[in-house]
This record gives structure tokens, sequence and C-alpha cells, in this order.
């Protein structure tokens, strides 16, 4: 979601002049765009924040925003805390950014009109854009060039409320977008050259069943067709879904749709039915297991990954212990873990029972522990294979890398005279696999497709 919103930000500061800079010194404007979906987000943007007071010291006409998840539960205590802090916008008022900057920059009269350009800087677990004028970096700076994949938003907000969650509370009610604008936009970025696309939402399963905006008689099976009928999309994605809301027609796309990736993000967050019941999740471990099956019967292929969350109020040793058998029956490929943390507003964030930090702490490593071997053995499966590759970028040592449609990082060295670029479709046989990534050599470089 945050990142989308990065990208409709950039979209947005770009004709109003801005352009991404990769270097915080040459900035003038830096906007922190927030997550608040665990507690541990938070405290990270108030320290960020803390250091670009220096930022600002040193250079006195930098602007600072906040905005994402952040700015819209922390508003105004943002400023009081942090007085350096020019600006903060809520999570549906992005699209008033430039309006605000402008305002701004009439009162200063700091900003340059002519704005120049070089990558977009990123400080994880954030997606900053730090944008400069060409004044600070002088001619000759070329516009960057356009991604080859891109998020598509196809819903906002969320209706689920997950007992521990506070995205219903920052982002809203769930709303579809039109099937027609989706279609235009995916149509839009193709002709542009974006050849992978991920369909985005807070849980895309249940598109258009919701609300009026969205013709309720697609659903989001429909849609994923739909959208692969688009000539040009060679890569088909979609995150995030709940396992609540997963239909067999759903599950079925992967064996029916060519461009769909084999490779499907399905939070299941426990792995015990009390926790979930606690959650508010509204399935059950064995409709999990099931739906693990029916998927796997449809796409032998299919990665799978998950999040998990480890210490919920009331888990018990036995409940954890439910976690991680869960993890030994479907072997994901990778997860996401987390420890439990309040929220506010939330409802968890009143039960009684809370778990002890230190156990939390255990608990989260014993998962990972287990699931980084897992994850070994699953890409060691891969060995000898050859993989169809998307070139991402330069890697360490001069090595290049790219992903699979399972989504897996490969790293592989070039060969003398072989120019290849981002974007490239290649196939990589693989001869090395790590717990995080695989590394194989380039058999060939795949005909242009038209
Ligand atoms: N505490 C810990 N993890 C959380 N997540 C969401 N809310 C919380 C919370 N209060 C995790 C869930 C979700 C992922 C995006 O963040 O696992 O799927
Ligand atoms: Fe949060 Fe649950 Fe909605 Fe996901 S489905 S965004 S966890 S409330």
């Amino acid at each position: 979601m945050n990142e989308r919103d990065s990208e409709i930000i950039e979209q947005l500061l770009v004709p109003s002049g801005f352009i991404p800079v990769s270097d915080m010194d040459a900035a003038d404007l830096i906007i922190l765009n927030t997550c608040s979906i665990r507690a541990k987000a938070e405290q990270k943007v108030y320290s960020l924040l803390g250091q670009l007071r220096r930022q600002k010291s040193r250079n006195p006409n930098l602007l600072i925003g906040v905005t994402g998840c952040v700015a819209q539960q922390e508003g105004n205590r943002i400023q009081r805390k942090m007085p350096h802090v020019d600006l903060v916008v809520g999570t549906q008022q992005i699209y008033r950014i430039p309006d605000l900057i402008e305002n701004l920059t009439a009162q200063s009269g700091n900003l340059a009109a002519e704005i120049t350009l070089s990558p977009a800087f990123a400080i994880p677990p954030f997606h900053n854009l730090l944008y400069t004028n060409t004044a600070a970096l002088g001619p000759g700076a070329s516009p960057a060039p356009l991604d080859f994949k891109k998020f598509v938003t196809i819903m906002q907000g969320c209706n689920n409320y997950c007992s521990y969650c506070v995205v219903p509370f920052t982002r809203g009610r769930e709303i579809s977008r039109p099937v027609a604008d989706i279609l235009e936009e995916v149509a839009l970025l193709v002709s542009q050259g974006v050849k992978e696309i991920t369909l985005l939402g807070q849980n895309v399963n249940s598109y258009g069943q919701t609300n009026a905006v969205a013709d309720s008689s697609v659903d989001f099976s429909d849609l994923l067709h739909r959208v692969a009928e688009i000539k040009g999309v060679r890569r088909l994605r979609f995150t995030t879904s709940n396992p609540k809301d997963l239909s067999d027609e759903l599950m079925r796309c992967f064996a029916e749709i060519d461009t769909l990736c084999p490779q499907f993000h399905l939070p299941v967050q426990s792995g015990s039915d009390a926790v979930l019941k606690a959650m508010n999740r509204k399935y059950t471990i064995s409709t999990y297991l099931q739906q693990v099956e029916s998927l796997l019967r449809y796409q032998p292929n299919l990665a799978l990954s998950t999040d998990i969350i480890v210490g919920f109020p009331g888990e018990t040793e036995d409940d954890f212990a439910g976690t991680m058998e869960l993890l030994e029956k479907v072997r994901f490929h990778s997860s996401f873990s987390f420890k439990y943390s309040d929220r506010p507003g939330t409802r968890s964030a009143d039960f009684a029972d809370k778990v002890a930090e230190e156990t939390k702490s255990e608990r989260l490593q014993r998962f990972q522990e287990r699931q980084d071997q897992i994850s070994l053995e699953r890409n060691r499966e891969y060995l000898g294979r050859t993989m169809d590759v998307i070139i991402e970028g330069t890697g360490k040592n001069d090595l290049l890398h790219g992903r699979t449609t399972t989504n897996h990082i490969v790293h592989f060295p070039t060969e003398p005279g072989t120019r290849l670029d981002r974007g490239d479709e290649i196939k990589v046989t693989i001869n090395q696999a790590g717990q995080h990534s695989l590394a194989g050599n380039v058999i060939a470089k795949e005909d242009d497709h038209d």
C-alpha cells in the first residue's frame, strides 16, 4: 500500500517540477511515507525525523513532510514533537501534497522552478522520496527510465477488523475501483513498457463485493482474467489475500492464466484455531490447509509465503506449537513474522493475558530459525532448474540480479560482450541456493515479445 502511495506521490510531484534524487544532501524536499501497522515502525519514524533535524540545520531550504499511516494516526502530535516538520498529510490526502508544497514554498520562496533527477532514495523500511531542483545538480540529468513493474491499486481500505489491526482505522472503509478504470490504467502502463503488474489491495479477494462503486458482477477472479487479457502483461501478481475470502475460482486462476505468476502470499497469522478466533480471522487451520492443497493441485510450482504474528494476547505454548506445526506442514517458501504489538484503537489492545516480551522474542526466534532452514531447503529444490528471470539491476561484485516468476531473487554474472538491461527477460540455470536468494548462469536472452 505504502509503496504504491509513494509511486503516486512521485507521479504527482514530477509534473510540479520535482524529481527523485539519490542523495539526501541534494534534496530540497523529503517526504517520509510511513507505516504504523506495527509499533516499531512508528518509533522509527520519530527517530528518523530526529536525524532529519540535523539535515535541516545544514540545509535551511529543506522541506520535510510526513504522510502515510503514522501521519494519519499521530496528526498534529508530529509537529508538536518535531517542530522542524513542515507538512503532515493523512493517507486520504496525498493528492493535495503538490498544492500544500506550493503554499509552503510560496511563503518562503525557496525552491527553484527547474528540477533535475537521479534514482529514488529509500531508507528501509520506509519508502522515502527525496527531491531536488536542477540548480542543485546541474544540467544534463535525464528523466528516470520507466520501471518495468508497477503496482495498480484495485481497492482501498479494509472492512475486516482483525482484532489486532490498525488498517481499518488508518485506511478507512473498503472501496473497490471500477473495473474499467483498472483496465485502463493497466493498458496505459503496458503501452509505456511495463511488463509486470501487481494488483494491490488490503484484501483483494473481496474485490467488488462490498461496495457499489465497483461492478459487483465482476469478482476478483474475473478481474484477473480481464487484466491478463491485456496484451503485453507478461507477469501478473496480486497482494494481499485473506484466506476467509479465497474462492475456488480464484485458486483455479493459477491453472488457467499463463501469465499469473506461481507465487502466492497468503497470510495465516497463527497456527491455532483459538488464536485465529480471537484475532477475528474467520477461518480455521483445516480450511487453510485445504486451500493450500487445492492451490498446489492447480499450480504444483506455487511458491507460498505467509505472515505470522507470535505472542498474540492469550497465545499459550500449545497455541504456538500449532504455528510451528503449520510451518512443518506447509513448508512456506518464506514468511514475514512479527511479535504482536498493541495498536491504538484496536480490540486486542484491550485484551487481557498479554504475552511477556521475552516469551514473544523467544517464540519469534524459534519460528524464524526453522523458517530459515525450510527456506534454504525449498530453495535447494530449484538447483539445476532453468527459470525465467526478468532483470532488475546490478548486485554485489558486478553480478546482475533479477526475479523469477516465483518471486525469488536470482544473481548471475554477465558474459563478456552481452548487453543485458533492466526489464530484459532471460533464462537462468540455477547452480546455487541460499536462504534468501538463488544464483545461476544465463543460458539465453529471450527474443523481444511484442
Ligand atoms: N502486531 C504485530 N503484527 C501485526 N501485523 C498487523 N498488525 C499487527 C500487530 N498489531 C502484521 C500481520 C499483517 C502484517 C502486514 O503485519 O502479520 O499480515
Ligand atoms: Fe488488517 Fe485484517 Fe484488513 Fe488485513 S484483512 S488489513 S489484517 S483488518
